[in-house]
């Protein structure tokens, strides 16, 4: 049977016990393409940061807050995987040191908090020995689409990258239709436009099984 994996959502990373820096993901893609691959006869598992989304029917779902805890499962869980689809919007940077207790306000005096970089999980993957696994990946882009999309692609040793555009104004979080530009390790591109995440993730898919899933 064929394994892929799937992140989705964003990562919460901890500033204190109340406290937490994340971003606007809903994970709605992630969770799309984790329901059309188990109607395809896929053994699905889902690595998901905190969402509002019912977790789809037979579909093996493992939730995480922070990208430190994403990248945990994702390397548990790649040795088993044909292939590995990145939706996540995994936040690039993490609070050096998490308080232990709530951090006080204090009168007229700034805050200032000192971020880390969060490893490159998707950079991990490519970078190890990954033989015939597929590695599907995610960008999310406000200028230089098809630029930022093919120096990622390479960078991150990936078969596939779906680029979206952040339109001014617009989102792509949410259930709006959106633009994709797909872009293999061939060099081959297609724009798919206006269609919903539900559309967009049997398109993936059929990419996906073009590549031999
Ligand atoms: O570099 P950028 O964040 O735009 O890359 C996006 C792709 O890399 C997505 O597929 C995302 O899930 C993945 N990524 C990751 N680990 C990070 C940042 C992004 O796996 N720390």
């Amino acid at each position: 049977m064929r394994r892929i994996l799937i992140t989705a959502g964003p990562t919460r990373e901890h500033i204190d016990p109340v406290r937490f820096i994340s971003n606007h993901s809903t994970g709605e893609f992630g969770y799309e393409i984790a329901k059309e691959a188990k109607e395809r006869g896929c053994l699905v598992t889902l690595v998901s940061g905190p969402t509002a989304l019912k977790a789809p029917k037979a579909v093996r779902l493992i939730t995480i807050e922070s990208a430190i805890a994403m990248r945990r499962a994702v390397l548990k869980e790649f040795p088993k995987s044909d292939c590995v689809i990145m939706t996540a919007a995994v936040s690039d940077w993490r609070v050096l040191s998490i308080a232990k207790k709530k951090i006080k306000k204090r009168r007229n005096k700034n805050m200032v908090l000192e971020l880390v970089e969060n490893p490159d999980i998707l950079k991990e993957l490519g970078g190890m020995k990954k033989k015939d696994k597929i590695l599907v990946g995610f960008s999310l882009e406000t200028e230089d689409l098809e630029k930022n999309a093919a120096r990622k692609l390479k960078e991150k040793n990936l078969d596939l990258i779906i680029a979206t555009r952040l339109k001014a104004g617009s989102t792509v979080f949410g259930n709006s239709n959106i633009d994709i530009l797909m872009i293999d390790r061939f060099g081959k591109r297609a724009n798919v436009c206006h269609k919903s995440k539900r559309e967009l993730a049997k398109i993936i898919l059929d990419r996906v099984e073009e590549f031999g899933l």
